[in-house]
Formats: C-alpha cells, structure tokens, sequence
C-alpha cells in the first residue's frame, strides 16, 4: 500500500511520525495532518483546504466548529463542566426534556460514546426481558444483523462478523446471535425463540459501506418485533441526526423503535455526547446504582447537545441533506466512470463502490482527492464513503464532482 508521504511537507511528517513513534499503531489514517475546521472545510498544517467528505464518520453534521455550538461549549466550560451523577446539575434535567421532547420518548440515559450507547442499549434490553418478557436469568439473547458495526468494546465486537474486529480478542459474550441483514424470513426465525429480548440493527449499515436495507424493511422488523413482543433497538448513531435526509432514519418508514441509540453528531464534533432513549415500561427498569458513567449527562455536555440538536432544526439540515445527496448522487452518475460500479446512498450518507485491476485502487483515489483538496476514506477495501457535512451548498457539491472527477482519471 502506498503512502505517499514523500508529497508531505516536512511539518506534516514531523506530526505524522510523532504518532506513529508514540501513538499505538491502531489506526491507518490517510496522510494529512489537520489543525483547522470551518463549516465543510479542514485545513492542514500548511494551510491547505480540503473538503471534508468524511464529516468525523458523520459525527460533524452541523459543520466544523459550528458558531453556535461552540459558543454553547465554551460558555458552559467556563461556569460548570462535570458534576457526575452524585449531585444534580441545572442542565441534566433540562437536556432530558428538551431531548425527549424532540425525539418522542419518556425518558433519556446520557452516556458519552457511542459503543456505551449500545452496552447501554443491550444491558436494558436484558435488564426489561427478565423483568418484563419472563426470560429465565441469564438466558437473554440479543439478536443483530450480519455485517453490523457498533464500536470496539468486547460486547461489541462479540457481534461483529468483521475478523478484523473480533479476531485474537476473544473468549466473546454469549448470548449474542446473528441474522443476515434485510432478510425477514431468517429474522422471523430468530425471532421465534422466547429468550429474545432484542434485535438491534443500524438503520443503514454505515460501516459496511452504506448497506441500504429493501423500502419496508424497517416496517416489516417493527411490526415482527411487536409479534414476537422482542424489542427494536435503532442504532442511528451514524445514520440519525439528519445524515440521510430525515432526521431519524427510521423516519423514512415512519418507523418508531422501541430504544433509540444517538451519538456523533449530538454534540456537532466536539466532544463524545450520547444517548438512548426509550419509554418508562422499558427505561424504568434500570434502578439506581445500576448503570452509570462519570462523564455521563455532564453540564458541558447536555449544554452543547441542546445546541447541536437545535441547529439541526433552525438550519434545517435534513431537508438539505436530501437535496444535496440526491445532487451529489446525480452528478457522480454523469462521470459515468468505468471505475465506479455503484453509487448509493440516501441524503448525505452515500457511498461509490470502485472497481479496478488494482487492489489499491480505493487507497490510491483517495490520495489523488486528497491531493486535490478533498478528503474521503476507504472502506472495507473497494468502498469509499462520500459524507460531507450537512451544510454543504450546490456549489460545493458540483466543485466536489468536479475534483472527484480529476482524482478518477488519475486511476486509469
Ligand atoms: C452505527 C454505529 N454505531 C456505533 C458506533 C460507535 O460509536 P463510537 O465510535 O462513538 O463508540 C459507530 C461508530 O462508527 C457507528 O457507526
């Protein structure tokens, strides 16, 4: 695999092998080295721009450093920032209204991550089918969907069916089982064994590069999960938050789980803010001293979630990410690239599907985009995710296409 850190100025690899001398080696990052963010841009340390198609995994839906969110953060740093949970703050109690309020639930659990969103989501799913369903102790089972992605934690990769995620890590969690994803005979199946307390499932697959499941597929899990009395847990910590064009995936099918996990994009990129949300009969058996986190529901953080859910809304950003994916999706169309065998996506979660003679292919095109001022990432090998910020104009979109353009005939 090529680097090309031969085209880096010397201050870009000065940082970069900092972090490879000091950092642990878990990660492959493109070679830039950032130290600025405005709205849809980054710039490097040399002052390059770059679009940035990647949006943090779509945790950067409001833009790079939005005014009012950062003004919402440095405010609250100055007057509180943690508490933890053995006191109240002024802020926990009116997050949890306004948060609730806005999505439709009883109740709110703040965590920070988005991988405790889902340990937070697992553990009350169990927690509700020994109290609730009458599952016999510790014969609880989760259900996920083939090809899912939730973070790093044991449980998590316990479910994973990616090796690189799950392989030399074990012995794994039990109590966790497998379905294909957007396959409902198999799914009813599962479905049918009495200990289920759960079937939790991404919307769309982000990580797998952008699954996009049939049109009533969500309807037909919820309406399955009712059936068999199992519970619908929504992982829309990538897809939610008005990334694909509504503000909750699910509200494509005006499909409405029964816990909903929230991340990334709740705090608009700056700092780990999540969430689930779920009813009193399911969220009111968890009992205190049961479940927790020191950073969890902070000041600081129920004060820029406030903000970051409310420039969703005032700036209206689902209505443009619809727009503007079914702009960005058009145009890459008309490259009519032979190296892009697909171009999917809905809103602004998309991505194409690359095919080459040369494995590197994807690696390589996004060397070139980076070279020419704009920065995607591959995925699962041929994928590569096209995820702006949700604030991106027309213009913007077309000179994208137009780069994007560029970097595919340097593949040839
Ligand atoms: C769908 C989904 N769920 C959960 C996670 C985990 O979030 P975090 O990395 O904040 O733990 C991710 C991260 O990419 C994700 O895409």
């Amino acid at each position: 695999m090529s680097h090309n850190t031969q085209a880096m100025s010397e201050r870009s690899s000065y940082y970069l092998q900092l972090e490879e001398q000091f950092g642990a080696h878990n990660y492959h990052p493109l070679p830039v080295v950032l130290e600025r963010g405005e709205g849809v841009f980054l710039y490097d340390v040399d002052g390059k721009r770059y679009y940035d198609f990647l949006s943090g995994y779509s945790a950067v839906n409001q833009g790079h450093c939005h005014p009012k969110i950062i003004q919402a953060l440095v405010a609250q740093a100055q007057k509180l920032t943690l508490t933890s949970r053995a006191f109240h703050s002024n802020l926990l109690g009116t997050y949890a209204q306004f948060i609730t309020q806005y999505f439709g639930y009883d109740k709110v659990l703040p965590m920070n991550t988005g991988v405790e969103g889902g340990e937070t989501a697992i553990k009350l799913a169990r927690r509700w089918a020994y109290e609730k369903k009458g599952v016999p102790e510790n014969q609880a089972k989760i259900i996920f969907a083939e090809g899912n992605f939730w973070g790093r934690t044991l449980a998590a990769i316990s479910s994973s069916t990616d090796p690189s995620s799950y392989k030399g890590f074990g012995p794994y969690m039990p109590g966790f089982a497998l379905v294909p994803y957007n396959n409902l005979p198999e799914l009813e199946q599962a479905l049918q064994d009495p200990n289920v307390a759960a079937f939790m499932v991404e919307p769309i697959q982000g990580e797998a590069g952008v699954v996009i499941p049939d049109d009533g597929y969500l309807t037909a899990v919820r309406a399955l999960c009712t059936q068999y009395n199992v519970l619908f847990i929504a992982d829309e910590i990538q897809t939610g938050l008005a990334r694909t064009g509504k503000m909750l995936a699910c509200d494509h099918e005006n499909v409405r789980p029964d816990i909903l996990i929230l991340g990334k994009a709740l705090s608009g990129g700056t700092m780990p803010v999540a969430a689930i949300l779920a009813d009193d009969d399911i969220m009111l058996n968890i009992l205190p001293g049961e479940h927790g986190s020191t950073y969890g529901g902070n000041p600081l953080a129920c004060a820029v979630a406030i903000a970051a859910l409310e420039v969703l809304k005032e700036e209206q950003l689902a209505n443009n990410a619809e727009a503007m994916g079914q702009l960005l999706r058009s145009e890459l169309a008309k490259l009519q690239s032979p190296f892009i065998t697909t171009i999917r996506g809905k809103g602004l979660l998309n991505a194409i599907v690359i095919k080459h003679s040369n494995p590197d292919a994807s690696w390589d095109l996004c060397l070139a985009l980076k070279e020419l001022g704009l920065l995607a990432k591959p995925t699962h090998g041929d994928k590569i995710r096209f995820a702006p910020p949700l604030t991106i104009t027309e213009a913007q979109i077309l000179e994208c296409v137009a780069i994007i353009g560029q970097a595919l005939a340097t593949l040839a």
